[in-house]
């Protein structure tokens, strides 16, 4: 079975609660069960982890993402600055969908620009929880 693993970055463990009018009411854990359920429709295995520590996230994913068909990660503010995690994200050499909750070309300035978005095949942002099925389902695709 395809394997996937599923990466939410810092303060994602708040969601729900954090800015409700921009990332919505639901929670982290309803996140993942959206994940889980459409992971099972497609046949995916998938392994989530979320930590609000860039140097957790890196051993998180050197451990546990290779020999997985792909990584599905929303860095959070991460991506904005994080060359670590992007020099991870490279190193492992899989194919990435980096996944934002809001939009983030429609927000504050320093939003807009992902240093981690280099590392991936493709960035889907602004559409909510549909953005990590939309990414699960392109990883299944996948040779
Ligand atoms: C976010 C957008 C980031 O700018 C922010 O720091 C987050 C969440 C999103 O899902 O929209 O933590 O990645």
């Amino acid at each position: 079975m395809k394997r996937v693993v599923v990466v939410h970055g810092p303060n994602l463990n708040l969601l729900g609660k954090r800015e409700p009018h921009i990332y919505g009411t639901r929670s982290l854990d309803d996140l993942n069960q959206t994940v889980r359920d459409k992971a099972g429709k497609l046949g995916l295995e998938v392994t989530v982890f979320q930590s609000n520590h860039e140097g957790e996230i890196i051993d998180f994913l050197q451990k546990e993402a290779p020999g997985s068909a792909g990584i599905v990660i929303n860095p959070g503010a991460l991506s904005h600055y994080s060359l670590a995690l992007y020099d991870c994200l490279q190193a492992l050499a899989l194919p990435v969908v980096e996944v934002h909750l809001s939009n983030i070309h429609a927000r504050e300035e320093f939003r807009s620009k992902s240093v981690t978005a280099r590392a991936a095949r493709g960035v889907i942002t602004g559409l909510g929880f549909a953005g990590y099925e939309l990414a699960l389902e392109f990883l299944a695709k996948q040779e």
